[in-house]
């Protein structure tokens, strides 16, 4: 794979919390995007956090390109999170510089970055350089990371045949408190990133107002003469939008969010019947189960009220799925209704 933006991609949108190994197993399935990006994850704690602090690189098995989200802001722990990417097998490393969260953006990283552009950009440089090493044979060294950590590693790597080239990504917003997007993305340009993507909105805007595609087409005219594909990010709500905004700003591919909690089909522009929303709802469970044992079983209960939602019944399942902690607790609600909403 020579990197996973050869064609116009539609992708689902990192979200931590939201994307985990489970949520990508039902939206590969359901949604077949072109992309994925797991949850992001901080180079620090991949360095010195615990062995449950990696659970957001758990791998799915999955055919569709993976990519790994990072944030932080010290270099050599970057240098650390690159080769623990790569050992696990994905298909693409993406740093962070979008996230507006006070615990993330005042401490200068996330979209804290976009007010200190020569460290974002050692930042991009130390991890396309890290991956050169790589090549070189640079590996993982015990006394690195924890023991544990490289045990952890082998049980959830994901062998890629021969990697010759690691797309080097960022995911960013179009500017600290006003639209930066000339300056910001010139800059972010330097270093000849894989890919950018692009949410319209500033730091400050939080989620307020609307995405601003007119400042993201600015990043697609200053890449024009570049070999950095620019993806657009912003409140997209379905797959025939998400194709309109390519074609109008001639983008490379688009991200999608929000819209795809509890609607994996958003992809494939499918409107799924209320008891193959049950059923998903249930798969998901055990994935979840499966692919992330000693995960916290709550973080799923917004998963649930995302898929019980807009058809008879939905309120009391919805209620009901709020209490629980287990696959079968999850199966003995919902059996019920699969009689009752079953299809003639
Ligand atoms: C719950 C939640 C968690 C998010 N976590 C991340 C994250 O870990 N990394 C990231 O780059 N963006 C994150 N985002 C931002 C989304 O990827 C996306 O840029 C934003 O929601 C706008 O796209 P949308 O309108 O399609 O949702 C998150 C958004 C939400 C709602």
């Amino acid at each position: 794979m020579a990197g996973w933006c050869n064609k116009k991609v539609i992708g689902l949108s990192p979200m931590d919390g939201v994307t985990d190994a489970s949520f990508r197993a039902i939206i590969d399935k359901y949604g077949s995007p072109d992309v994925l990006f797991t949850e992001f994850l901080s180079v620090e704690a991949i360095v010195n956090g615990s062995i449950n602090s990696l659970l957001p690189f758990v791998r799915e098995k999955s055919e569709t390109p993976t990519i790994a989200q990072v944030y932080g802001l010290d270099l050599p722990s970057y240098i650390l999170a690159t080769l623990l990417v790569l050992e696990l097998g994905f298909d693409g490393i993406d740093i962070n510089m979008g996230c507006p969260a006070k615990s993330i953006a005042y401490h200068g990283a996330g979209a804290g970055l976009i007010q200190n552009p020569s460290h974002a950009k050692q930042i991009i440089k130390t991890v396309q350089t890290t991956f050169l090493d790589w090549k070189n044979g640079l590996r993982l060294k015990s006394g690195q990371l924890k023991p544990a950590k490289f045990e952890w590693i082998k049980q959830n790597r994901i062998k890629r045949s021969k990697i010759d080239n690691f797309p080097v990504s960022i995911k960013t917003r179009i500017g600290y408190d006003t639209s930066t997007v000339q300056s910001w993305i010139s800059h972010l340009l330097e270093c000849e990133p894989y890919a950018i993507t692009i949410h319209g909105r500033t730091l400050k805007q939080m989620y307020k107002d609307k995405s601003d595609w007119n400042e993201i087409h600015k990043a697609v005219v200053l890449a024009k003469n570049s070999n950095t594909k620019i993806i657009g990010n912003g409140d997209i709500k379905s797959a025939g939008q998400a194709n309109n905004k390519i074609k109008k700003y001639d983008l490379d591919g688009v991200l999608i969010g929000r819209a795809s909690m509890g609607n994996p089909w958003i992809f494939k522009s499918i409107v799924p019947t209320p008891y193959t929303r049950l059923t998903v709802a249930l798969e998901h469970a055990r994935q979840f189960e499966k692919l992330t044992p000693s995960g916290n079983f709550q973080s799923l209960r917004k998963h649930f009220a995302w898929y019980s939602k807009g058809f008879d019944y939905a309120a009391s399942v919805r209620n009901k799925l709020m209490h629980v902690n287990t696959y079968s607790e999850v199966k003995t609600i919902l059996d019920p209704y699969f009689l009752l909403l079953k299809e003639k």
